[in-house]
């Protein structure tokens, strides 16, 4: 059955390419910050459009289906013979909230920063030297947080590929999995429409944040 939709897999894979992106702009390059900048706002974002996703796209993704209770966490935890989920295993769920978490954690803290040459962030003028030098190392910190994340994740993922999920990868190119449940598929129609509703709410939010937010909190514009 159909698991993971279009919209679902584009957004995966285009997150891993940005994240590599970031850290290529952010810590190799040089004279990429403009660029370093679009691209965050960008993954910002495909945050926004997710945490959309989680609330009206298909059953498979959706919080309520599977973010996991206490209970079903450690009940995950203490078995040693692991059930096969069709969406996100207990844990695998916790790993979704954290990157979630941590990148947008990590996109709104570069806001904040500039790059002691030309580049400075829309709200850099806004808070106080202290705070704002503060939020540039949760920058750096919140970025060595996503590398962990994304070391483990890999390494889970290919333990269940190896396991007994060989299916788990290509799932996430081709949205198929060979099991079967009880997950109310969304009409064409309704995927699409919904998508769209999701990307307008986050480009909305995200033009709001970068062209006007700095303008309304009365803050110099003497970025770009
Ligand atoms: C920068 C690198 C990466 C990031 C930030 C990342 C992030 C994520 C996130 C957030 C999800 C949850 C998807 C959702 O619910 O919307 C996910 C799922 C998944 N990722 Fe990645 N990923 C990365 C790289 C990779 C790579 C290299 C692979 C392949 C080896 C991979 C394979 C998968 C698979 C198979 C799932 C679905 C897991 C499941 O069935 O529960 N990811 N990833
Ligand atoms: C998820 C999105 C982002 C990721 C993964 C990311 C990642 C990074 C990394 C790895 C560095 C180098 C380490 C450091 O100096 O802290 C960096 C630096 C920086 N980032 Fe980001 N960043 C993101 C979003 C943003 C955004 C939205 C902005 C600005 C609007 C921004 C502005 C900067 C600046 C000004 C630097 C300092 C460069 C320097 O000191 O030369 N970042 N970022």
């Amino acid at each position: 059955m159909k698991v993971w939709d279009i919209y679902t897999r584009l957004w995966h894979w285009l997150l891993a390419g940005g994240i590599f992106f970031q850290w290529l702009s952010g810590e190799v390059l040089d004279d990429q910050m403009q660029n370093h900048a679009l691209m965050g706002y960008s993954l910002l974002g495909m945050m926004i459009f997710r945490l959309c996703w989680g609330f009206v796209g298909p059953e498979s993704i959706r919080f309520s289906r599977f973010v996991p209770s206490w209970s079903s966490l450690t009940g995950y935890l203490s078995k040693t013979d692991k059930a096969i989920y069709v969406s996100h295993n207990p844990l695998g769920a916790l790993a979704v909230v954290a990157f979630i978490g941590l990148i947008t954690l990590q996109a709104l803290s570069g806001f904040f920063m500039e790059d002691e040459i030309f580049f400075t962030g829309p709200l850099y003028n806004w808070l106080s030297e202290s705070t704002t030098s503060l939020i540039a190392e949760i920058h750096e910190i919140a970025f060595a947080g996503i590398m962990l994340l994304i070391a483990i994740h890999i390494i889970a993922v290919l333990y269940h590929r190896f396991k007994h999920e060989p299916f788990i990868v290509k799932a996430m190119v081709t949205g198929n999995k060979p099991l079967t449940n009880a997950f109310q598929p969304l009409s064409n129609m309704q995927l699409h429409l919904r998508a769209w509703l999701c990307i307008g709410v986050s480009i909305t939010i995200i033009w709001l944040m970068v062209n006007y937010l700095p303008g309304w909190l009365g803050i110099e514009a003497d970025y770009y």
